[in-house]
């Protein structure tokens, strides 16, 4: 009976054209991921960390290249800087988490961070901040410096 269920649900959900998901909606859920490696590593939980930085690797790799494009701002600058961030930031992070040290992990985060907003510059998206420092919200919502 719910196996039966089940399998209809599945054979419901095999559309022909899967819809093409917002790069907007990938990046939300690569800015919680961002967040929770944060507070993992804050907190020494690194097999959580390392669980998140794979979830946001799948992120970049898998999703976003599928991802239809935001129509404003200069979406021509994103796939070459996706394929940086891919091939620098995620061995960096995954190098530092591996390392089980603070002082390690909390540079990469840093480092990560600044390509974030790099590409959030240079896309028209630089009001869309990633803190540089672990275990603040991702993006920030503290007010704006006067
Ligand atoms: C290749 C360029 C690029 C990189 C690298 C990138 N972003 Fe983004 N990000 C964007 C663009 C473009 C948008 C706006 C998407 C839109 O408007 O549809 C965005 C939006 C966001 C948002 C807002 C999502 C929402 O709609 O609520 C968050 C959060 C975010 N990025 C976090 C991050 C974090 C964290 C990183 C690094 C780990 C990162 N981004 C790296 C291009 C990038």
């Amino acid at each position: 009976m719910l196996l039966g269920a089940l399998f209809a649900a599945c054979a419901r959900g095999e559309a022909p054209e899967a819809a093409q998901v917002d790069f907007g909606t990938v990046m939300a859920e690569i800015g919680r991921r961002f967040e929770l490696l944060g507070r993992a590593s804050l907190a020494g939980r690194y097999e959580l960390a390392d669980y998140q930085l794979g979830e946001l690797e799948e992120a970049f790799t898998e999703a976003l290249p599928h991802a239809s494009p935001p129509k404003e701002g200069h979406p021509e600058v994103l796939p070459p800087l996706v394929s940086g961030f891919v091939q620098t930031a995620i061995p960096d992070l995954r190098a530092a988490i591996a390392a089980h040290d603070r002082a390690t992990i909390d540079a990469a985060f840093a480092r990560t961070a600044t390509l974030c907003n790099r590409c959030h510059a240079e896309s028209g998206h630089g009001f869309i901040e990633v803190p540089t420092a672990a275990g603040r919200s991702v993006p920030s919502t503290e007010p704006v410096a006067p």
